[in-house]
């Protein structure tokens, strides 16, 4: 296998802001219980008439520039998400187009708040076995499209954006491992009812409710700590190294709680944390990638570091990843 690493990063988070604050107007919470239970003070929305193509296509671009190449040299487009403009063609199908990237294969993966790990370690063997040479890797969510804004044990928690990168062979350094996970036996923990196949939109599921996300916190909270480590120490594990070789870990930002849980449960001190949850609470895919992408932007990731990101979502699903930067 050849190695393959990220040569390129980009992020784009839309414009509006939605503060704590403004959430006390619309249901029964305060800043106080958001900021303490979960780390969250702000996050952002798109407009209207933003869908998640466009946030993916702002990031992308910034990855492309960043990596100083052109659309047109990608071979590969991987777009992970579970707010895709329409139930079909992929979003990645309109972020190939809106680039002009005329060779490109390109299609979406649905894993939730792991998609960019998912997403990272399927352009690594594509890339790595020598069938495509240059990939972008998207996760991308506007999770404001599924929200329930009457209810305040969800709509506190999410928000939309996108973080993408380039992957190509690289000399040294690049991905040294990766670990996936799925139990598909607890969908009831997190999930969107209707609208798929099973409940197809009809006056009844609109009016009950059940085109938003459902969630059951309190339960994915424990197993999100458990699996967390869990994975970390697995692909830790695979990749012949130690926690004390770890220079950062970029966990899925669902709830600052459950990171630092997961910290120091592997024996992490607090400055090997990133955390970017208070300005862009939880936005799946995206969250994982937009908090690479800033740790490499604010030079807590340097060239050599080994970096863990670790995520975990509806699914359930998880997946962990080792790179040497
Ligand atoms: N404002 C004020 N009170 C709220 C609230 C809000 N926004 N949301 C819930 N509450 C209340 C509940 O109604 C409950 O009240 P009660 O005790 O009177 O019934 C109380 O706060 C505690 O609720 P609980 O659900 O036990 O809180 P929690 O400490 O578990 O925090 C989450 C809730 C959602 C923040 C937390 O469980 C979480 O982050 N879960 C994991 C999310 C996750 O990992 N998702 C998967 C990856 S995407």
């Amino acid at each position: 296998m050849r190695k393959v690493g990220i040569v390129g990063v980009g992020e784009y988070l839309p414009q509006r802001v939605l503060t704590n604050a403004d959430l006390e107007k619309l249901v029964d919470t305060s800043d106080e219980w958001i900021t303490t239970r979960t780390g969250i003070k702000e996050r952002r929305l798109a407009s209207g008439d933003e869908a998640v193509s466009d946030l993916a296509i702002n990031a992308a671009k910034e990855a492309l520039a960043n990596a100083h190449l052109n659309p047109e040299e990608l071979d590969l487009i991987i777009i992970a998400t579970i707010t895709p403009d329409m139930q079909f063609p992929s979003v990645a199908s309109i972020v190939q187009n809106a680039l002009s990237a005329k060779t490109a294969v390109a299609f979406d993966i649905s894993a939730a708040c792991a998609g960019f790990v998912y997403a990272l370690s399927i352009a690594q063997q594509f890339i790595g076995l020598g069938t495509y040479k240059i990939a972008l890797v998207v996760g991308a969510e506007k999770l404001s499209s599924v929200t329930d804004w009457q209810d305040r044990n969800t709509c506190v928690l999410f928000g939309d954006g996108a973080g993408a990168c380039i992957l190509k062979e690289v000399k040294s350094g690049g991905i040294i491992s990766t670990y996936l996970g799925c139990d598909g036996s607890k969908l009831e923990l997190l999930n969107l009812p209707a609208g798929g196949s099973r409940l197809p939109a009809s006056h009844e599921t609109v009016n009950a409710r059940q085109h938003f996300l459902k969630m059951q916190g309190n339960e994915l909270f424990k197993i999100a700590v458990k699996t967390m480590t869990d994975a970390a120490e697995k692909v830790l594990k695979q990749a012949g190294l130690k926690f004390s070789d770890v220079d950062l870990i970029i966990p899925h930002q669902a709830n600052s709680r459950i990171i630092m849980a997961v910290g120091k449960r592997l024996g992490l001190s607090e400055d090997k944390i990133f955390l970017n949850i208070e300005k862009y609470g939880n936005m799946s895919s995206a969250s994982t990638a937009t908090a690479l992408v800033e740790a490499v932007k604010e030079g807590r990731v340097k060239k050599g570091d080994i970096v863990l990101l670790d995520s975990f979502g509806a699914g359930l699903v998880w997946g962990a990843c080792v790179i040497k930067w």
